[in-house]
């Protein structure tokens, strides 16, 4: 076989064989199969699509292209969650600790951020002591113990994806669906789980930005869980917006304490709750979405779902005092209010420039190497729909970069608000569930 072909025959709309995917995949995780030869053919993918079964085939291959964690030794069903990123997506803290105070077993790897896009792990992290490199047997102990672990990714955990996703994020190839589908999918595959539930989100914050590409993508990853016997549910949510009110590793952490509390922001309980209830419909504790619900309002009203929490955080090292009493986090040098400079309803906020401009404040990374300041970040005070008038406050801005620095970043903030003069009402957050 030779890679040349494979490229021209996809280049021209040819539909691959499970053998020349294998080819492709085995050959780049090697290092015989050069970067300008997949760059190339992930162009052509990007152009012709895939159909169902090439993406089935690329999502095995990439799966078989490293470690495949065997969670058997969990009792019960084992469920991960993922999302396709986001900004200010803080609900994985959530999710996990109500869902596993009913008895549902979460086993989740989780990535870290990179550019705009937050990742639970540096949030996690900036709980002091917290670790998120448990040895695997440690991470089964964990789940069968207090019923949920999230730790990071083993090092050979899919180094197809390793590879060709670093490779695509630098060749314009990250936009397609059958790529995104088997990255994503291949991890979720990789890591054990036997029940899935995917949060596919779409907006100026996505890398969908309409809910048909969205619901493309949803529909991709489902069918292929299912036909390797994984129940994989999808939910599509709105992008358009940040997610609750923090953007920011340790303000978002705050957040998610504050929700376990019963205080989060609305957009953010709404999608927790939705998310809570499909997995625990996945997980057998109830038989319909409103009973899981109702169930899931109940736990964080109890404090069992918080209780659940704190327990994570003690099982992995981390420093359960400032979950009861949040003010203990470190808190930044800088603090400054961003101002509407006009009267107007807040149509629209931008989620790539305030992803964008969160990372500029220290709360990520622009290349892989850059250290997080767990403390920076934005807190939305304006959400779509608010009525706001010239001088009012739109956002708070928490960093330790210089004022010449962070001036422009302000300027940029006040730009993602979008005003306008026509009364706005904001989109559901959940718009659909895909089973
Ligand atoms: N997240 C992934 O893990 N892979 C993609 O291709 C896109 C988002």
């Amino acid at each position: 076989m030779r890679m040349a072909d494979i490229i021209t025959k996809k280049r021209d709309g040819g539909v691959l064989s499970e053998q020349e995917i294998n080819f492709f995949v085995e050959g780049y995780t090697k290092g015989t199969i050069p970067d300008y030869q997949a760059s190339a053919l992930a162009m052509a993918i990007v152009f012709q699509g895939m159909n169902k079964d090439e993406t089935v085939a690329l999502t095995k291959a990439m799966m078989y292209s490293g470690d495949v964690v065997d969670l058997s030794q969990i009792k019960g069903v084992k469920v991960d969650k993922h999302s396709t990123g986001g900004v200010g997506d803080k609900t994985s803290m959530v999710v996990g600790p109500i869902v596993a105070s009913c008895g549902v077993r979460l086993a989740k790897m989780s990535g870290r951020g990179l550019g705009h896009t937050g990742g639970t792990l540096d949030k996690l992290e900036s709980i002091p002591g917290m670790s998120i490199s448990l040895p695997i047997g440690r991470f089964i102990k964990q789940v069968n113990d207090i019923g949920i672990a999230i730790i990071g990714q083993t090092a050979d955990l899919v180094p197809a994806d390793k590879k060709l996703y670093a490779l695509r994020d630098v060749t314009g190839t990250v936009e397609s669906i059958p790529l995104i589908a088997s990255s994503i999918m291949s991890k979720k595959l990789a890591s054990g789980a036997d029940t899935i539930l995917l949060d596919v989100k779409f907006g100026s914050g996505a890398f969908m930005k309409t809910i048909e590409d969205a619901r493309k993508l949803a529909r991709t990853m489902v069918e292929i869980g299912d036909g390797v016997k994984r129940d994989t549910r999808a939910i599509l949510t709105d992008m358009d917006q940040p997610l609750g009110r923090a953007v920011g590793n340790n303000l978002e952490v705050k957040e998610a304490i504050d929700t376990l509390n019963g205080h989060g922001p609305d957009d953010f309980v709404t999608l927790c709750i939705k998310a809570a209830g499909v997995i625990l419909v996945q997980g057998k504790v109830v038989s319909t979405l409103e009973e899981g619900e109702a169930l899931a309002r109940a736990k964080i009203k109890d404090g069992s779902a918080l209780n659940k929490f704190k327990a994570m955080v003690k099982a992995q090292g981390g420093d359960v005092s400032y979950i009861d009493n949040p003010s203990q986090f470190v808190v930044s040098k800088h603090h400054e209010e961003v101002y509407a400079d006009a009267d107007g309803y807040v149509g629209r906020i931008d989620c790539l420039e305030i992803g964008v401009a969160a990372m500029q404040l220290g709360a990520g990374r622009a290349t892989k190497d850059d250290v997080i300041d767990p403390a920076a970040g934005i807190i939305v005070d304006k959400k779509v729909g608010a009525k706001v008038s010239k001088g009012d406050k739109l956002a708070d801005i928490y960093t330790d970069v210089d004022a010449v620095s962070y001036q422009p970043v302000i300027v940029d903030i006040q730009r993602a608000f979008k005003l306008q003069k026509d009364e706005v009402t904001p989109r559901p957050i959940v718009y659909e569930i895909i089973e």
